[in-house]
């Protein structure tokens, strides 16, 4: 059953917060989530703006009969944009560490003979080297404590193109959103341990170019990266001021200046696209 929220399409829900490190039962204790990536999946919400630019950016790269990787898939809400940009016949295969998501996903594709759904972590990933043309992963990384472990794996298992969608900037920030109890009111430390770290935490991590640019230095057969800014979305499909006063999320993703600004950060959301040399 889908709630009033995502009855409007738009992101509906308070983000969930996972405990540290980013686990799949962190990401279970939110099945509104799931809820939301089934509706958009079955075409009862609308696609995602970053789901519409991402399909956008795989234009020319996706090929009749490709091999498309998508991880981190959720429910595979992706694959609507995909189909609509690519009407040909191509192989989908989502995978994600949250098992509630995936079989969300066998549910929503139930039918589908080119779609296949697989639970596992960007950490290490159950293919064969090289075994995809294109991998996509989107709004993943920055929450993950290391973005190189997930890169290395994306890499690995990626024969042409590798697409991500995450927080790159100028600067390098490692950003910890700690959540608060309701209540607080008794003599242990709510939020923080003697060490002065946070008990639990959210990553929203943002990398410089710089740095994601040395380390893909570092992989093997890079023939190209590059890295532009998402400035491609609606902001009516995000503001806040597409939201009912009463059913408002206090987690919402608001558009300052064209910047998407979550809480107080403002976030340069960027994709990232590697090409693989076309000999190897
Ligand atoms: C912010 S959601 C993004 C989902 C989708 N890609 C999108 O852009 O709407 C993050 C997703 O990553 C999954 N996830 C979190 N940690 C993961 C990991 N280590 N390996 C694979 N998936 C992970 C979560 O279960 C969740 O579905």
């Amino acid at each position: 059953m889908m709630g009033s929220r995502a009855r409007h399409g738009r992101l509906p829900i308070r983000f969930p917060f996972p405990v540290m490190p980013l686990s799949s039962k962190a990401w279970s204790a939110a099945p509104s989530y799931g809820e939301v990536f089934y509706a958009r999946a079955t075409g009862q919400a609308p696609e995602m703006e970053s789901s519409k630019a991402a399909a956008k950016k795989l234009r020319g790269i996706v090929v009749p009969q490709a091999r498309i990787l998508d991880v981190g898939c959720g429910s595979g809400h992706y694959l609507r944009s995909l189909r609509r940009e690519f009407p040909f016949p191509f192989f989908y295969e989502g995978s994600d560490i949250t098992p509630e998501y995936i079989a969300l996903g066998k549910k929503a594709y139930a039918n589908d003979p080119l779609v296949r759904f697989t639970v596992a972590s960007v950490e290490e990933l159950p293919y064969e080297p090289k075994s995809f043309d294109v991998v996509m992963c989107c709004n993943i990384l920055l929450h993950l404590p290391s973005v190189t472990n997930a890169l290395r794996e994306l890499w690995r298992v990626t024969r042409s193109t590798l697409l991500v969608r995450t927080q790159i900037g100028n600067s390098t920030f490692r950003i910890k959103q700690v959540p608060e109890p309701d209540v607080m009111n008794g003599k242990e430390d709510p939020l923080f341990g003697a060490d002065g770290e946070p008990k639990t935490c959210h990553y929203y991590n943002i990398y410089s170019e710089r740095y994601i640019r040395w380390f893909l230095g570092s992989m093997p057969d890079v023939e190209d990266v590059l890295i532009e800014r998402d400035m491609d979305y609606d902001p009516r499909a995000l503001g806040a001021g597409a939201w009912p006063e009463d059913a408002k999320p206090d987690d919402l993703t608001e558009v300052m200046g064209g910047w998407q600004v979550h809480k107080y950060i403002l976030q340069p959301w960027s994709f990232l696209r590697v090409t693989r040399t076309i000999a190897s």
